[in-house]
């Protein structure tokens, strides 16, 4: 018997994938841009074991067994399979595989793509994999390729139909900048209306705006937001930040029928930055939105216990227990001069159901080998 057990980020994308070119080895029609996030508070957690007494594959997600034919699993698991030596002594042994997330599954909250990167992360040590394994847990979920590496990612679009150039790469380490911390707003922690892969489906079948973004928009952004990482420029980052998860959403209501993602929460929350930025006279705070309603805001450190005094005063807390989860800051009410400002904003208790706090951290590691 041979175990291995991994755990894997979930990474946020500043400049999002949205959109395939190939379905079934997804590859994308854009370059992304993430940054991968500590495992302290948000991870993937992932068991394999192979056995030569097992009969069958088996698979359990979050402690329900799954059907283990899926074709995306499938896929990861023939492409490990035939790059690992022919003489690896394991290769024909029945294997089981125990995942589960510390957050709520497809919630917009990433979970596939911290899913696939462990998955895809045990099984290359399970059959000793060497060199890139990122264009493995694309065949998973595309974006999982981005958890494969730590700090800040980029997924080079790749230019070949078979997709061996279609692969993440690291632009800067966790130690770049150390500063940058993480707040997820959670706005609803269900299970989304309509998932990633069959919104982005619908785009590339029926927005124009699509089309402009990925030859239009997004090859400048990335340049702009590569060069704002480098120089840890936050104020542009911040604005690259903002202004690519707008240009998302809206190809989302450019699709039709129209996927809608953000609810009136979310819009609040974006609301509430813009005018936190405009108090500031300057881009401290920004916000970005996957394929859900909840927030992901990207701050410096030295702008968290303000900016989660007003989140605090805009969108109190039901109850004080387990609101703010993961990194701890001192709790400040609220200034004079900001409260005047957001005063007309407040919303009832419990819009916001919790806040994780936490901060940009490494790519997948291992937790236990026998
Ligand atoms: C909005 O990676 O979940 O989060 O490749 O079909 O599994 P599939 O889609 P998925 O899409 C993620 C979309 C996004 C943007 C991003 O993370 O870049």
């Amino acid at each position: 018997m041979k175990t291995v057990t991994m755990v894997a980020p979930v990474n946020i994308a500043v400049i999002k994938y949205w959109g395939k070119r190939d379905e079934e080895l997804i590859l994308p029609i854009n370059d992304s841009i993430s940054g991968t996030l500590s495992t302290d508070f948000m991870c993937a957690k992932t068991t394999i074991q192979a056995s030569p007494q097992f009969k069958e594959n088996k698979f359990w997600l979050n402690g329900k067994e799954q059907n283990f034919d899926s074709p995306r699993l499938d896929s990861c698991l023939k492409e490990v399979k035939r790059r690992a030596s022919p003489s690896c002594p394991i290769l024909n042994w029945k294997i089981a595989i125990c995942s589960e997330n510390n957050f709520p599954t497809a919630a917009g909250l990433a979970s596939s793509a911290a899913g696939y990167a462990c998955l895809v992360a045990a099984l290359a040590k399970l059959y000793k994999i060497e060199g890139d394994i990122s264009s493995i847990a694309r065949r998973g979920s595309g974006s999982a390729c981005r958890s494969i590496y730590g700090g800040w990612v980029q997924w080079i679009k790749g230019d070949r139909p078979t997709g061996e150039d279609s692969i993440a790469i690291q632009l800067a380490p966790v130690a770049h900048w150390p500063e940058m911390r993480v707040l997820i707003l959670v706005v609803n922690d269900e299970r989304k209306k309509y998932s990633s892969t069959s919104g982005m489906k619908k785009s590339v079948e029926t927005s124009d705006l699509l089309k402009y973004r990925a030859s239009e928009c997004v090859p400048k952004r990335v340049e702009a937001m590569k060069e704002a990482i480098f120089r840890k420029d936050f104020e542009s980052f911040a604005k690259i930040t903002m202004e690519d998860s707008n240009q998302f959403h809206a190809i989302c209501l450019d699709t039709f029928p129209p996927c809608v993602y953000m609810n009136d929460t979310s819009h609040s929350i974006s609301d509430v930055v813009h005018t936190y930025n405009e108090c500031k006279s300057s881009n401290r705070v920004a916000y970005t939105f996957d394929a859900g309603p909840n927030a992901c805001i990207y701050l410096l450190e030295s702008e968290t216990e303000e900016f989660l005094s007003v989140i605090n005063y805009v969108f109190p807390p039901s109850s004080n227990t387990g609101y703010l989860k993961g990194l701890q800051v001192r709790q400040k009410p609220i200034n004079k001069e900001l409260e005047m400002m957001f005063q007309e904003k407040k919303h009832r208790p419990g819009a916001l159901k919790y806040i994780i706090h936490t901060k940009i951290g490494d790519g997948p590691r291992m937790v236990e080998d026998s």
